[in-house]
C-alpha cells in the first residue's frame, strides 16, 4: 500500500516538507510505501472550466504536474495534501493544481483515505486546513485526523524541527492513516467494498 504526499510549496525541503517527511518515515515505520510529490517553482494554469476531462479524466493542459500527479494518484492508496500558508490560505498554485487534479480526476481519489497539513508562520493555519479538506469532502475521501489539527509552525525548517507538537502530530496522523489504510484492505478481503454512489443529481439553482 502506498500513501502520496503532495507538497504545495516552492520550497522543496522547506518547513511543509519537514512536515511530510515525518508523517512519510511513520507511514514506512508501519509498513505502508510513501513519496513525497513536490511542485516546485514552475508556472501551473488554473481551470478554465472546459469540461473536457468529462471524458478523459485528465486535464487538457499537458505542459504541467497535473496529469503526471493524476497518473500516479490512480495507483495510491491514501493521500496528505500539505501546504504553506499563504495570507491564511494554501498556496495559489497549490489551489489551481488541485481544482484541476480533482475536476479531471476525482476518481482516483475516490474512497481513499486523505488528510490536510499546512504549514505556518504564526497564522492562518485552521482556515487553510479548511479549504484543504473541502476537497475530500466533495470525493468520497476518508478525512484522517490526528491529536492535533495537522499544523506545524516556523519559517524555516530548524524552526519546524523545535515544534515538537506539531511533529507529534504528524507521527499520529501517520500512524492513524496506516490503521485505516489496513482496515480498508481487511475489509476489502472480507468483501466489503466501497458502496456504489448514486446517479448524479444536479440541481444548479434553487427551484
Ligand atoms: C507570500 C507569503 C505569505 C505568507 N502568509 C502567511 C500567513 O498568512 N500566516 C503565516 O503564519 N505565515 C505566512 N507565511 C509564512 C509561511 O507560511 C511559513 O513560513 C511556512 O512555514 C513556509 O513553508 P515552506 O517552507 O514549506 O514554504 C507566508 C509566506 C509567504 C511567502
Amino acid at each position: 500500500m502506498k500513501v502520496l504526499l503532495l507538497n504545495g510549496s516552492c520550497r522543496k525541503n522547506g518547513c511543509t516538507y519537514m512536515a511530510l517527511r515525518e508523517a512519510a518515515d511513520t507511514l514506512n515505520q508501519e509498513g505502508i510505501e510513501s513519496e513525497i510529490l513536490q511542485m516546485g517553482s514552475s508556472s501551473v494554469r488554473d481551470c478554465i472550466g472546459c469540461g473536457k476531462c468529462a471524458d478523459s479524466c485528465r486535464c487538457i493542459f499537458s505542459g504541467d504536474t497535473v496529469n503526471a500527479w493524476l497518473d500516479k494518484a490512480e495507483q495510491a492508496d491514501g493521500f496528505v495534501f500539505g501546504s504553506p500558508v499563504y495570507y491564511a490560505h494554501p498556496t495559489g498554485q497549490f489551489l489551481s493544481v488541485l481544482d484541476r487534479i480533482f475536476y479531471a480526476g476525482s476518481a482516483c481519489f475516490s474512497h481513499k483515505p486523505a488528510a490536510a497539513v499546512v504549514s505556518a508562520r504564526r497564522a492562518g493555519a485552521t482556515a487553510s486546513l479548511d479549504v484543504l479538506s473541502k476537497y475530500f469532502a466533495d470525493a468520497h475521501m476518508l478525512m484522517v485526523g490526528s491529536s492535533y489539527w495537522n499544523m506545524v509552525h516556523g519559517t524555516a525548517p530548524e524552526q519546524v524541527g523545535q515544534d515538537l507538537e506539531g511533529l507529534q502530530t504528524m507521527r499520529n496522523l501517520g500512524r492513524n492513516m496506516a490503521w485505516i489504510l489496513k482496515c480498508i484492505e481487511a475489509g476489502k478481503n472480507a468483501g466489503i467494498l466501497p458502496p456504489p454512489a448514486e446517479q448524479e443529481q444536479w440541481t444548479s439553482f434553487i427551484r
